[in-house]
């Protein structure tokens, strides 16, 4: 089931939460900063372990002090004017954490808004392409959360994903 929440996603008690993070995966700011400051220092040593992840590509941690067991950490695009692959990567984002997830017998996962907070990706346009990952893996998964941090992102995916909205 495809559900729509609106708060902190490091407060959900939930298989996996995914993580907005960097090609670095070293921490940075909004969701990633939350997430490292939830989990604890012990996250930062876990990643410091894989060596990064590249753009549009998914690796998973524990998630340590978190209510959540996994961290799904996946690198999303910066948008560049929709031009240079930007809803491709985007897309491979949510596919790959959601195939991670599958694999290593996540039923419960969340997600923040990949790429629409400091790397710009239009939110509209990153609702749909989320929602219609999601919505391919929807009988694979107990429940596929998408976590809006506000009102606004929250009212644009209780948009799209009402009943019989456009696919
Ligand atoms: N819970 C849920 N969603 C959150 C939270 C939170 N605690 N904090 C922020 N968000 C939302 C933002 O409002 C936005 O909608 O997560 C979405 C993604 O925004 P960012 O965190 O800025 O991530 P992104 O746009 O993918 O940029 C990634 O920012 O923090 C750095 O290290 C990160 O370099 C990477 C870049």
């Amino acid at each position: 089931m495809i559900k729509v929440v609106q708060g902190d996603i490091t407060s959900l008690s939930v298989d996996a939460i995914v993580n907005a993070a960097n090609t670095s995966l070293l921490g940075g700011g909004g969701v990633d900063g939350a997430i490292h400051r939830a989990a604890g220092p012990e996250l930062l040593e876990a990643c410091k372990t894989i060596g990064g992840c590249p753009t549009g590509k998914a690796r998973i941690t524990p998630g340590f002090r978190l209510p959540a067991k996994w961290v799904i950490h996946t690198v999303g695009p910066v948008w560049r004017g929709g031009g240079h692959g930007e809803a491709a990567l985007l897309e491979s984002c949510y596919r790959d954490s959601l195939e991670l997830g599958s694999v290593n017998g996540v039923q419960s996962i969340a997600f923040p808004g990949i790429s629409t907070g400091v790397y710009a990706y239009p939110k509209q346009d990153a609702a749909e392409i989320a929602l219609s990952v999601m919505r391919q893996y929807d009988a694979r998964f107990e429940a596929i959360i998408c976590c809006c941090f506000s009102g606004e992102d929250a009212d644009i995916y209780r948009e799209l994903a009402a009943p019989g909205a456009a696919s």
